[in-house]
């Protein structure tokens, strides 16, 4: 038996089609659409990839964006400033800072400096701990994580009740992640285990896991007998393995052994084409939430 492909690429599809009409709503109600700004700093080849998508991605959702490229030397408080404007203008309701920023830019204070109304990244220290109470006081869940979770929803994954392991403890996946499973509410109602590095037996936790999530940045680090007969895997893992001679790109391979992994669970999501593709499409979600929230006063 083959496990069954749990597509990012097809759920992204579902759910842009779904704000795009929920835009539509929004500009014939209310003669409004979401505003957006991506602030670049710097040229960083893989930013610019992460960034150009984000901006067509807005575009074609028929969203304000205002992409705001800043060179490598712009300083920290140029910078702030530039966020301190937005955080002001009424036809922005998100602000997306592209990380890593340059070294002499202190990354916590910029972060921190976003009006945690608009940080639809969901990184502010504020929505963190929104995060952390669940329910109503979750304003943006930060949007790999949300989109992790989408998956699971999206594929019939059963959740309450079930053994989810989470392998990995980042701020940005793995630590949400598992907080969220663990929350009350749909698509959640999990019992959450995390390992990590200094976990004494990963392979038995794994083993264990109905629902296996794995963000650890480790090419193959999770084995098939690692995997519970029928379970769901979903691999946040993209790992550049080595570069395609023919097509000039990247050669990607996620933090599980795909090939013998997808003979055992029951569902499993590839890479490329599982995780990735959601991050952008939650970060258009939080926009249209924050747009709402924005127009309507809330
Ligand atoms: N750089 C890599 N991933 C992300 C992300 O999710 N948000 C932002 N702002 N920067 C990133």
């Amino acid at each position: 038996m083959t496990a069954e492909l749990i597509s990012g690429t097809d759920i992204r599809k579902e759910i842009l089609a779904e704000l795009k009409a929920e835009v539509e709503d929004m500009k014939a109600k209310t003669g409004k659409v979401p505003g957006l700004v991506t602030i670049l700093v710097g040229s960083s080849p893989a930013s610019i990839s992460y960034v150009t998508l984000k901006v067509k991605t807005a575009i074609s959702l028929g969203f304000h964006e205002i992409q705001d490229d800043q060179p490598d030397d712009i300083s920290e408080a140029d910078l702030l400033a530039l966020i301190d404007k937005y955080n002001n203008d009424p036809d922005i309701h998100g602000i997306l800072i592209q990380l890593p920023l340059p070294k002499h830019i202190d990354d916590k204070k910029v972060l921190n400096a976003i009006n945690p109304d608009k940080d639809v990244d969901g990184f502010h220290p504020v929505n963190v701990g929104r995060l952390m109470i669940g329910g109503d006081e979750v304003l943006y869940p930060p949007c790999t994580p949300a989109g992790i979770q989408e998956l699971i929803v999206r594929s019939g994954t059963e959740t309450s009740g079930a053994e989810v392991v989470v392998v990995g403890r980042s701020n940005i996946v793995g630590k949400p992640i598992a907080i969220m499973m663990a929350q009350k509410g749909k698509g959640a109602n999990s019992t959450v285990t995390i390992v990590h590095t200094r976990t004494k037996d990963l392979a038995s936790h794994c083993k264990r896991a109905d629902i296996l999530i794995v963000a650890a940045g480790v090419p193959d680090l999770v084995k098939p007998e690692w995997i519970k007969p029928g379970s769901t895997v979903i691999d946040v893992g993209v790992n550049r393995v080595g570069m395609n001679e023919k097509t000039g790109k990247a050669i990607l391979k996620g933090d599980v052994d795909f090939e013998a992994a997808k003979k055992i669970c029951g569902k499993i999501t590839p890479v490329p084409g599982g995780v990735g593709p959601m991050t952008i499409t939650m970060l258009m979600k939080n926009t249209v939430r924050s747009a709402w929230k924005h127009i309507e006063g809330k």
